[in-house]
């Protein structure tokens, strides 16, 4: 399963990419866990072998600032902090454009994604062979410290993980810097590996954020995250007058002016791939609520539940 960095290897981690497997690989930061990033199950996979008990929004791995501006708006900023920093250890979040290709869940629901080139040379070959975005968190089980190595991916998510391509231990081995740039002010979501008085100095002033910037922001702790505009219940045993139903399993609360299933099979992977699609298909202002069938409390079940509480607030 761990592989060295070999033109094969390549080839063979391509051809996982496209089935929507799970690919480790080397950044100059920490070790990756890569999937395609327009494929939602395989996204789906990611939260799974992390064994995460929430979606936090995935960084989104592309080749050139050319390939990341084909999925996020750039404004003038976005493009002076990639002409000097990318490749490198820089994530900047920005807005998604309207036919971005890449899945809802890969950015958790919301309207922005995270976009970094990275610099080291394997990282750059393997998004050449896959010639699709990436979606990859630090390729550690949830709460973990993040892997410098191919031996700690190994030991921290084992068979979790289809492939590691191992080319030795991480140049920084400390996490991408993350700026905001969806706020009036660049705002500084993580500290990492380029530092904020570099940046300052291309941009001008960025904020920190109130809590602790030093540490990533805990997942699931992010601010804003996608909550639909009409009321969402969970655990609805039958309709209610004008609800649209979002229905798991093979079960239906009855006829409803709009539903979608998140898995008539019952699978939660699945659920999970389907979720943040089926919610806004279902946000209409024509509908007087969303009615949500019971999901079980197992595997990305929690995750997929997390979500759900945080909309029906
Ligand atoms: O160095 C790194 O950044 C590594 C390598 C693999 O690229 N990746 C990494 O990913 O550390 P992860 O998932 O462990 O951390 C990503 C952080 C999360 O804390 C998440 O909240 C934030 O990025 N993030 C992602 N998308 C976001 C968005 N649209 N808005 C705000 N924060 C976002
Ligand atoms: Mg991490």
């Amino acid at each position: 399963m761990t592989e060295p960095p070999t033109e094969t290897a390549l080839q063979k981690a391509a051809e996982h990419i496209q089935a929507g497997r799970l690919v480790a690989f080397p950044t100059e930061t920490v070790y990756g866990l890569g999937a395609d990033a327009t494929n939602a199950e395989a996204v789906a996979a990611i939260f799974s072998a992390k064994e995460r008990p929430s979606f936090n929004p995935l960084i989104i791995h592309v080749a050139s600032a050319e390939a990341a501006e084909r999925l996020v708006v750039f404004d003038d900023r976005a493009t002076v902090l990639a002409e000097a920093n990318w490749p490198g250890a820089l994530t900047l979040v920005l807005p998604r454009r309207e036919d971005c290709p890449v899945s809802r869940l890969a950015g958790a629901g919301l309207d922005t994604l995270a976009l970094r080139v990275p610099a080291h040379v394997l990282a750059q070959q393997f998004l050449d062979a896959v010639g699709v975005p990436i979606a990859a968190p630090s390729a550690n089980r949830s709460g973990t410290v993040s892997p410098t190595t191919a031996d700690h991916v190994r030991e921290s998510l084992g068979n979790g993980v289809d492939m590691i391509i191992d080319d030795g231990p991480c140049q920084i081995g400390l996490e991408s810097t993350i700026v905001d740039l969806t706020t009036d002010t660049p705002t500084l979501l993580r500290a990492g590996g380029v530092t904020v008085e570099l940046l300052e100095r291309q941009i001008g002033e960025i904020q920190s954020t109130t809590d602790d910037d030093t540490a990533p922001k805990a997942p699931g702790m992010l601010s804003r995250h996608y909550a639909t505009s009409i009321p969402l219940r969970m655990d609805a045993m039958e309709l209610r007058d004008g609800e649209a139903m979002l229905a798991f399993g093979g079960r239906t609360l009855g006829p409803a002016p709009a539903s979608c299933n998140l898995s008539r099979g019952g699978d939660v992977k699945e659920a999970a791939a389907n979720l943040f699609d089926m919610m806004r298909q279902l946000d209409k202002p024509e509908y007087s609520g969303i009615a949500v069938m019971e999901i079980p409390e197992t595997g990305l079940g929690r995750a997929i539940n997390d979500r759900l509480r945080r909309a029906s607030r």
